[in-house]
């Protein structure tokens, strides 16, 4: 049994990569499946809260109950948080948002040439979308997720300080890809705690758990 921590919360959710278009049949993209975004998605609707998840491409159904913004590029998902976030009590960061777009992406299929050379890509910066949010005056109470591949203690704290988020949840990247469970370490303000090995739906409910205990009082139910 579940209680329902968030009841009457509104609650914006990112998940899945974004693709950044190279030109109508390419794009480059981040590796990430959308499981672990859809199941937080569906373990804050379970807790009574109404649920907008920004998504990128993934093969997954919306969760019951919840509404789904479908989006591509990171300024896509930049432009659908922005237009959410200002009403919303919790933000939750869950997508792999790719750090750069290429500018100089092509309306037309790029040709391959006679004498074999590849095309030069132009990169800019995405606008990182937590650290935004993060900034907003009275916007909501906001959680970041971190993927690394090491040093996880270390790099998921520094990540924290650096958006300026409340909670940040870190896990390693080699065991949480496209598989079902995870092993999740949550770091605030009081230091960190691991969670065990979960299936993901397991692993969000106790997230969404540490999330509402963490609520200031203006958001608390
Ligand atoms: O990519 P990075 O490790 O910095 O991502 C950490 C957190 O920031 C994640 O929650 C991710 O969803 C978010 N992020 C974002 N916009 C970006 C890059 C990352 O919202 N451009």
């Amino acid at each position: 049994f579940q209680p329902k921590l968030l009841a009457g919360k509104r609650v914006v959710i990112t998940a899945g990569p974004t693709s950044e278009k190279i030109d109508p049949v390419r794009v480059i993209t981040n590796r990430s499946s959308g499981k672990m975004g859809y199941a937080v998605a569906q373990a804050a609707r379970e807790a009574g809260a109404q649920v907008v998840l920004i998504s990128g491409a993934t093969a997954l159904p919306a969760p019951y109950g919840v509404l789904r913004l479908n989006v591509e590029s990171a300024l896509d998902m930049h432009a659908a948080v922005m237009a959410e976030a200002a009403g919303a009590d919790v933000f939750i960061s869950v997508a792999a948002v790719a750090d750069w777009r290429v500018v100089n992406a092509s309306d037309n299929k790029l040709k391959k040439n006679a004498s074999g050379q590849a095309p030069e890509l132009e990169f800019a910066p995405n606008p990182d979308i937590l650290a935004e949010v993060a900034r907003m005056r009275a916007g909501p109470w906001c959680v970041g997720f971190a993927a690394e591949t090491e040093n996880l203690l270390e790099y998921a704290e520094a990540k924290r300080r650096r958006k300026g988020v409340p909670l940040l949840v870190g896990n390693l990247a080699q065991h949480a890809m496209n598989a079902d469970t995870t092993e999740l370490v949550l770091f605030d303000d009081a230091g960190h705690h691991a969670l065990p090995r979960l299936p993901k739906i397991a692993a969000a409910r106790q997230l969404i758990r540490a999330i509402a205990e963490r609520l200031p009082r203006k958001h608390a139910a």
